[in-house]
């Protein structure tokens, strides 16, 4: 029996959202904003959270400095039922924070990467890979320590007999340094969108971004936003699901993370590819019914009995 079922490996930082802000950010001003939020950040963190609301045993695997927002990081996580006992923390670094200023849909986000940048393999107690059935990887780009290791660590688990999940995420720098030939041979599971698979394998169509990745999947999830997702298998099929359109979206903050906590919950209870995209597809509609990332997922039956709503 192993101790979890998902090991999330990623990002943790802070978000410092400002809103009603009195115009925009200049050099040598000083301006209100009306309304401040100071929450949990973080994509995996949305992912871990939502993956935990529906039932899966999920620990966070991530670095966080010794100080305040670490420990709001880490309360917070404990509050969603996400086992925090693999959290590394440093004194080297100070815990990430990004702040957010709203400007009605749009944001302009800064980040300071703090700890979560600089996690590698060697502050990962190897022993953790026997605990799991599964890791999940996101926001790699964020994350230089882990993805120059990232190679190794997807060895370790194949080692170890634990599958894997590889959301990279977008790119800040947009250089999209990640050699996919490499590495995706390695993921059983590539759960990219529609717009990073195309800079990622710089490719003008999504066709082509296909045709480049197919020899290397072992099978692929690509999301579309509200056109549904692909899922590409090994053996050249490539299949498409209608989303289970929410007209009236709150908005679409960690829909693909949702998307992955659905599809992997259901990929770690054995479920075919098929049916983890299909239950994939509910959670990112459901995601898109309440604000944020998490605010839909207050428990299994209460994100299925939107799904039904939503035609799942
Ligand atoms: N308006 C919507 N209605 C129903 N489902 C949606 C909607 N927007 C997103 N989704 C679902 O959420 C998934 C992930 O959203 P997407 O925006 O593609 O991911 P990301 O957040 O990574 O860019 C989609 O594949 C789809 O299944
Ligand atoms: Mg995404």
């Amino acid at each position: 029996m192993k101790q979890y079922d998902v090991i999330a490996l990623g990002e943790l930082n802070v978000d410092l959202i400002l809103n009603q802000i009195e115009g925009e950010p200049e050099i040598g001003k000083e301006k209100f904003a009306k309304q401040m939020t100071l929450t949990l950040g973080s994509s995996t963190a949305i992912f871990a959270a939502n993956a935990a609301a529906l039932g899966t045993k999920v620990a966070f695997c991530g670095m966080i400095g010794n100080d305040s927002f670490g420990q709001l990081v880490e309360s917070s996580l404990e509050a969603k039922k996400v086992d925090t006992r693999l959290l590394i923390h440093t004194d080297k670094f100070a815990t990430g924070a990004t702040i957010c200023m709203s400007y009605g849909e749009d944001r302009a986000n800064l980040t300071y990467p703090g700890a979560m940048e600089e996690m590698s393999l060697d502050d990962i107690d190897p022993a953790i890979f026997k605990e799991t059935k599964h890791v999940h990887i996101s926001s790699i780009f964020m994350q230089s320590g882990v993805r120059k290791d990232l190679k190794k660590i997807l060895e370790l688990c194949k080692e170890n007999g634990v599958t894997t999940s590889l959301d990279t995420q977008w790119d800040p720098a947009e250089t999209w340094q990640l050699d996919y030939k490499e590495v995706l041979p390695l993921v059983d599971v590539f759960l990219p969108n529609e717009k990073e698979l195309k800079y990622l394998t710089h490719s003008e169509t999504l066709d082509e971004a296909i045709e480049k990745i197919m020899p290397y999947i072992n099978a692929a999830v690509i999301k579309q936003g509200s056109k549904g997702s692909l899922l590409l298998k090994k053996d050249g099929t490539c299949t498409h699901v209608k989303p289970f359109l929410n007209e009236h979206v709150v908005d679409a903050i960690g829909a693909g993370d949702s998307f992955n906590s659905g599809f992997v919950s259901k990929f770690v209870e054995g479920a075919s590819l098929e049916e983890s995209q299909r239950y994939g597809n509910m959670t990112g509609a459901v995601n898109t019914t309440a604000a944020g990332g998490t605010g839909a997922f207050t428990s299994r039956e209460a994100v299925e009995a939107k799904g039904h709503e939503l035609g799942w």
